[in-house]
């Protein structure tokens, strides 16, 4: 294992409503108390945590609770780049006026979401140690460099949003009756190639300037491509999460890691549903430096069944294969090689999240990504 995929915890990074995320004030509230938290805990608490510090997590458990460590770093790290910028307290004028273009709420959506995946990656990577297991660190990785625009921090990052080919095919998969589990390929809603999903610098999209829902300057246009592409990047990367964590529960053995496991995965569901409605409300523009296109998705030539913004809810789908088994409405895909952790590596590779990274991330990640497609649920005592 690579030195750098090892020892402490993350760090729990900047707050997003200025104030702590609730994991970290539940536990200064404990320190305040000038007591130790075991003092408090019932000694029926302490014999079950006992106990689960002697009894070793099956390796698969362990491989796949890493790799979703790994993945919650790296959601973390895009989203308080985001946050900083679009948030609700965000440091962007106009990129978070361009964003409310689509929702008055997003700004508060995008804060939320960075706290919970916050929150993923530090319980992951608690509990992981609370059995006697590495934690992930991926801090050596932190070397992409920020936006110059006005609100981003000046540090380094594992993800790069500066140069983003967005897939944008899980818009018309989650409209279809077919499943990618089965080779259904899905069209793009809007083809995203080499857009930013935050703004670059001041000169490129001023911070102080007006956000009209009808752009009407050259600036205002880049801006609102800009935020229309973070909005659809925000559904790509939640509904990877979705299908992500699903695959993950089929493979782990403990029952208390299978609880981990669909719990979080629940709230990427959540994320995902929330931003596939928000990305709908796109505004129509031409940004006037790549010439991405965002067009009407609810007139011809698009618009119906495919492209209609309304039809959020997953549409019923082949699932399993049986000659009498109807469509369902299911996540998909939920096979490992559509949707498993080194797909999901490759899947940010395609987008650009990771441009400008070093070998070695990459080998680290595929490490990790690989161990957890390995992991196979074993019967365990649980059974
Ligand atoms: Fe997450
Ligand atoms: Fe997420």
């Amino acid at each position: 294992m690579k030195e750098t995929t090892l020892q402490s915890t993350p760090p729990l990074g900047a707050d997003c409503n200025s104030q702590q995320p609730s994991f970290i004030r539940r536990r200064s509230f404990l320190q305040g108390l000038g007591v130790s938290g075991a003092m408090l805990l019932p000694t029926t608490l302490l014999a079950d945590h006992d106990s689960h510090r002697r009894k070793k997590l099956p390796r698969g458990d362990v491989a796949v609770l890493r790799f979703l460590a790994a993945a919650e770093l790296i959601e973390s790290d895009l989203w308080q780049q985001y946050n900083e910028l679009g948030g609700v307290k965000g440091g962007n004028a106009a990129y978070m006026a361009a964003i409310e273009n689509l929702d008055e709420d997003m700004p508060q959506y995008i804060a939320d979401n960075t706290d919970d995946e916050l929150s993923h990656a530090a319980f992951l990577n608690a509990y992981l140690e609370s059995r006697g297991e590495q934690p992930v660190n991926l801090d050596a990785f932190r070397t992409l460099p920020s936006s110059m625009a006005t609100g981003a921090k000046q540090i380094g990052r594992l993800t790069n949003l500066q140069n983003l080919n967005v897939d944008t095919s899980w818009y018309t998969r989650y409209r279809s009756e077919e499943n990618p589990d089965f080779g259904a390929t899905f069209p793009q809603a809007v083809h995203i190639v080499g857009e930013p999903a935050i703004p670059l610098n001041d000169a490129d999209t001023p911070p102080d300037m007006m956000q009209p829902l009808v752009p009407v300057t050259s600036q205002q246009r880049r801006m609102q491509a800009i935020a229309n592409t973070a909005a659809f990047h925000f559904a790509f990367i939640e509904q990877g999460g979705s299908s992500l964590y699903t695959i993950m529960s089929l493979k782990v053995t403990s029952l208390e890691v299978l609880r981990i496991v669909v719990s979080i995965g629940g709230t990427e569901v959540n994320h995902f549903a929330v931003w596939h409605d928000k990305a709908g409300n796109a505004v129509n523009v031409t940004d006037p430096e790549t010439g991405v296109v965002f067009p009407d998705l609810n007139s011809p030539p698009l618009g119906g069944e495919q492209f209609q913004t309304n039809l959020i809810f997953p549409e019923p789908c082949d699932f399993l294969k049986g000659e009498k088994l109807p469509p369902c409405s299911v996540i998909r895909p939920t096979l490992d090689k559509n949707g498993g952790a080194v797909a999901t590596i490759k899947a940010f590779t395609e987008d650009g999240l990771f441009m400008g990274q070093s070998g070695a991330f990459f080998e680290a990640a595929m490490e990790l990504a690989v161990a957890a497609d390995a992991a196979r649920r074993e019967r365990g005592d649980d059974d």
